[in-house]
């Protein structure tokens, strides 16, 4: 992130610290070292991009919406089907997004798809303990940029934001620090690699 600059919206799903298994990054950190990395990488966004929104752990919103103080909370619900996954429901995703977004976010955040859940394709056949949904970040990307315009996601994974952007005419770019999932969103993106 050091050697890149000038965004117009970055929009990221970080790793939650819940001990997810992403390859090299250690996603079970003490508490006070998360939140000293989290800061550090959204003081490295805000100082790059425009606007941010974050998908942030459902356990940690308040730290979040402390840390970014000109972000509202949004409730995306899940459509019933993607609510129910095995023995646990989970019913809604929060988001921050920018308090000024150039589309109103109003009315669009209820029934969303959820990956896993059928509609899209399911962590097996991507191998990615934990990818964004695509429906979400579209909406996302929808209200918060407009076309033609860069984005940004330092937490790329398998490719979610770079694959919305491109369908919703925007250009993006991903970091990713493993590189089989740069590998599945270049992929994603009909793209070759460029390591
Ligand atoms: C929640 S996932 C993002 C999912 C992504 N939006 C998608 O739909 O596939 C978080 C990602 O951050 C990556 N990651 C963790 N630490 C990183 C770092 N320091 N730099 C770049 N990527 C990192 C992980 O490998 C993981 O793919």
């Amino acid at each position: 992130m050091p050697q890149l600059d000038g965004f117009d919206f970055s929009f990221t799903d970080p790793p939650y610290n819940v001990g997810k298994n992403y390859g090299q990054y250690d996603d079970r950190m003490p508490e006070n070292k998360y939140f000293e990395w989290c800061d550090e990488w959204i003081s490295m966004i805000s100082e790059r991009s425009n606007m941010m929104a974050v998908y942030p752990p459902k356990i940690y919103i308040r730290w979040f919406l402390n840390r970014l103080p000109d972000h509202h909370l949004v409730i995306a619900t899940w459509n019933p089907y993607g609510a129910i996954r095995g023995l646990y429901v989970h019913q809604y995703a929060p988001l921050l997004l920018p308090k000024k977004p150039y589309k109103k976010v109003q009315d669009h955040w209820g029934g969303c798809m959820v990956p896993g859940c059928g509609y899209f394709f399911t962590e097996k056949t991507y191998g990615h303990p934990g990818y964004t949904s695509e429906h979400i970040t579209r909406l996302v990307i929808d209200c918060c940029s407009v076309a033609g315009q860069i984005i940004l996601d330092p937490f790329g994974g398998t490719g979610t934001t770079g694959r919305a952007a491109k369908d919703l005419g925007r250009k993006a770019v991903l970091i990713e620090q493993n590189e089989r999932y740069c590998e599945i969103a270049a992929c994603r993106m009909g793209q070759e690699v460029l390591l």
